[in-house]
């Protein structure tokens, strides 16, 4: 059986010379030192051999496979050049052509608008506070001024767990209580960005996930009149200045008085068009002063205390500026629509 191994070894050797392109060279390597090739196979004989015999002969077969291996390897080198030698000289090559363009990554969109309005409100004093996706009810929704049986409640399908009254938060606002609780009994100036949770139907305008920033100040003096400068000054900045905005009387539970906020149709200058549903208006985001029930559960005295808040959606905000119809270009993953 030794000299079997070394016979072959030979015969491995002559042809791999007289191979002379790629697709003979890999066969020789399946048939010779692949994984189930003629020296594996050998090595699998070693229990027909003495117990003596053995190890020499192990350490033979491997040393040979070591061998033909590096053989293997400078033939498929000269076998390559040649190769692409001969390629050259017939032009399959056209060492001309222009490359393929790399494609680079990029921010999503979201995140570039997030960062914008990060950037604004922090020109404007605010900091980032985080607060949890996964929320108990008592601050999405009792903390809020939402009881059990509240028919805001139903505005906002929710994701529930198994664990009762544990969701996954339905907007930022309950990072307000959270905040509250964390700064009490000091003055607050903050935006809550983060991800949201609705259990939805899936359509162009509907989506189960989305972002949505929160504001939220309180202090001791702090008026409507502060809310309506303030917001104006963020849509000059994140819109452009001299775009109109106004505030239409709106309904949420957590505020009173409550408004939404909306700009001139930053697409058609007011005159009407599709992506502002022809009122010349879009509706940016949701606001008040901050409730008296809500500052209480956040620990602060309403006869001593006010505050502001607000809520919109950057997603929204994009499809605005850009006039994208549907909001599944989001999370759809399709490079294409973004
Ligand atoms: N939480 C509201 C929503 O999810 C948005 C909102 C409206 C937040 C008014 C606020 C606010 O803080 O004052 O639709």
């Amino acid at each position: 059986m030794r000299q079997e191994l070394e016979t072959l070894g030979q015969t491995a050797q002559t042809t791999l010379i007289e191979i002379t392109d790629s697709e003979m060279l890999n066969k020789w390597h399946v048939k010779y030192i692949g994984r189930k090739g003629a020296i594996t196979t050998m090595l699998r004989r070693v229990g027909e051999l003495s117990k003596e015999e053995r190890p020499a002969f192990g350490k033979r077969a491997n040393e040979l496979k070591k061998e033909l291996e590096h053989a293997y390897q400078s033939r498929e080198y000269e076998i390559k050049a040649s190769e692409m030698k001969q390629a050259f000289a017939v032009g399959s090559i056209d060492v001309t052509l222009p490359g393929r363009p790399i494609e680079r990554g990029r921010l999503h969109p979201s995140t570039q608008t997030l960062r914008l309005i990060y950037q604004i409100w922090a020109d404007m004093g605010f900091q980032i506070y985080r607060s949890r996706e996964v929320e108990l009810d008592e601050y999405n929704f009792q903390m809020l001024n939402m009881p059990p049986h509240h028919p805001a409640r139903d505005m906002q399908d929710t994701f529930y767990t198994t664990k009762e009254n544990v969701l996954l938060r339905t907007h930022t606002s309950p990072g307000q209580i959270r905040a509250m609780h964390e700064y009490h009994p000091e003055p607050i100036r903050i935006i809550l960005p983060g991800m949201v949770f609705r259990y939805e139907q899936i359509t162009p305008s509907k989506e189960i996930q989305f972002h949505q920033v929160e504001g939220l100040a309180v202090g001791r003096n702090i008026t409507m009149t502060d809310l309506k400068g303030t917001l104006n000054s963020f849509a000059q900045r994140i819109f452009g200045k001299g775009r109109p905005t106004r505030f239409r009387a709106s309904h949420f539970p957590f505020t009173e008085p409550s408004a939404e906020m909306d700009v001139q149709c930053i697409l058609c200058h007011g005159k009407g068009c599709r992506v502002c549903k022809h009122t010349g208006w879009m509706e940016i985001l949701g606001c008040g002063m901050v409730h008296p029930t809500v500052l209480r559960y956040g620990g602060y005295d309403p006869s001593e205390f006010t505050g502001f808040a607000f809520g919109m959606g950057p997603e929204r905000i994009v499809m605005l500026r850009h006039g994208i119809e549907d909001i599944r270009y989001f999370w759809g993953n399709d490079l294409k629509n973004l």
